[in-house]
């Protein structure tokens, strides 16, 4: 080997190093796709029928007419104890688990809707008589109205047999599963599911002509293995009631500033592994969103802080501020990002931050509700983070680099929620999609329980 050709193979293994490792760390940059924004509504988004089938999942394929095993019976009785009726269900798993029902309206559990109970929760005073009927009743208001002005409404409007008495059964709040019943494997309407580990998964539960006992399981994000609710317009005054002020507050994309904010409570602390016992940076450590705000407290590319502690850390962490005061959707406004964060479900936020003309950051939605969080794609509709939200930084980096295509991901993201809220469609496919979760839901059910229990 000459002289020269030495250093001709100590450069090129060099260079190959360099290459390699800046390769690596702009792979995922390399890959991005940047689809010119489609015109027309219908290659943009969704069809009715198949947002119904992301809405209904597991329960959109009826029951065989022929198999009782795969079919909900269920029966009033009488509460001695009470004037109200209450109702048996049996699942449709292989427990056939029977399922006592009460129509009184509380969160986090699983019930059928009393159409007296359920007008009288839009009442800031009850009437005597159903003054015990609402638990958490300033809570439950937002439901209540969802529940009077279009699940009640769609029901009768389906029900043409009148005397039918086939249920509508709910469940309220932001658990996933209920407080009484655990994994309930009924269908009932719930603002949000779990989301599907693929459109593959979906597709699996839903193009069957319809089951008997054999009804499979949805793959969900979770790996749950019990069937999943539907999913209905819900609390809309919390996720929908802010996107008129985003028409009127926004600031235009060139006029935004060139960091990404976040604003939240310490929600998630339940599956995040709080614990009292020890210290509190280890705690915000622990937590991903109190990370978020401790660990960029110096960035020029990040503006995170809790608006509420909950009273489980201090406001002001060895010198960093964790806590500032609720901020308005205007101020957020004027940040090109904005960082959104699963809680215990779907983020309330997500809806007027994809509308917006801000770019939505965020980990690949878990779950999913009326806005269909599991079909936004990353990098078409919002830029993706890591599941722990760590890259952020680098993400927005990203966004300030790539003007162009950030802005287009921004526009992509208020096209969705356009065509899902504001399209002159929209209205009318959303009436007809609910009547259809509603038609398809009364077929699952029958009345009268006849089959014992598979487990005694
Ligand atoms: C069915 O019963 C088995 C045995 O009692 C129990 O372990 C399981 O959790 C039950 N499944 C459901 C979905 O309730
Ligand atoms: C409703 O009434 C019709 C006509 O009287 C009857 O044929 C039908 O079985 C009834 N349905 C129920 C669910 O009671
Ligand atoms: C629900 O099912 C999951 C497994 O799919 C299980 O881990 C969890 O403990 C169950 N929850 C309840 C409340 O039964």
């Amino acid at each position: 080997m000459t002289k020269n050709q030495l250093s001709l193979s100590v450069l090129t293994i060099l260079f190959a190093g360099v290459c390699s490792v800046d390769a690596a760390n702009k792979e995922w940059k390399m890959n991005i796709p940047d689809p010119p924004i489609a015109s027309i509504r219908k290659d943009r988004f969704p069809s009715p029928e198949e947002r119904l089938k992301v809405y209904m999942s597991n329960w959109y394929v009826p029951p065989c007419a022929d198999s009782p095993e795969g079919h909900v019976h269920y029966e009033y009785y009488n509460d001695d104890e009470s004037e109200w009726p209450r109702l048996r269900v049996q699942s449709t798993d292989r427990n056939r688990t029977i399922l006592d029902l009460s129509s009184l309206i509380t969160p986090d559990t699983t019930f059928f809707l009393d159409t007296g109970t359920v007008f009288d929760c839009l009442l800031p005073e009850p009437e005597s008589k159903y003054k015990h009927r609402v638990e958490f009743r300033k809570n439950m208001n937002m439901y209540c109205v969802d529940a009077a002005t279009s699940v009640l409404t769609t029901t009768q409007h389906v029900n043409t047999e009148r005397n039918s008495t086939i249920p509508t059964i709910v469940q309220f709040g932001d658990l996933k599963h209920s407080h009484i019943f655990g994994n309930v494997t009924i269908p009932h309407l719930k603002k949000f599911r779990s989301a599907s580990q693929s459109a593959e998964s979906l597709r699996q539960v839903v193009e069957a002509q319809c089951y008997g006992d054999d009804r499979p399981v949805l793959e969900t994000i979770h790996q749950l293995d019990y069937m999943q609710p539907i999913v209905w317009k819900l609390a809309s005054r919390r996720h929908f009631g802010n996107l008129e002020k985003v028409h009127r507050e926004d600031t235009a994309w060139e006029h935004k500033k060139d960091m990404a904010i976040w604003r939240g409570q310490l929600t998630g602390s339940r599956d995040g592994g709080f614990d009292k016992d020890l210290p509190a940076e280890t705690n915000c450590m622990r937590l991903k969103r109190c990370r978020l705000v401790y660990k960029h407290s110096k960035s020029h590319l990040i503006h995170a802080r809790l608006t509420s502690t909950r009273k489980r850390l201090p406001d002001v962490l060895n010198g960093v501020p964790l806590l500032a005061p609720a901020t308005t959707i205007r101020r957020l406004l004027e940040y090109k990002g904005i960082i959104m964060l699963e809680g215990n479900d779907v983020a309330s936020g997500l809806k007027w931050a994809l509308l917006s003309q801000s770019v939505v950051l965020m980990p690949p939605p878990k779950h999913t509700s009326w806005a269909m969080e599991e079909l936004l794609e990353p990098w078409i509709h919002y830029v993706p983070l890591n599941e722990d939200a760590t890259d952020v930084e680098e993400k927005m980096q990203w966004v300030v680099d790539n003007d162009d295509m950030a802005r287009r991901i921004a526009e992509r993201g208020s096209l969705w929620m356009e065509d899902l809220v504001f399209h002159p469609d929209a209205a009318e496919e959303d009436r007809w999609i609910q009547e259809e979760i509603i038609r398809r839901y009364r077929k699952h059910f029958v009345q009268g329980i006849e089959l014992t229990s598979a487990v005694e």
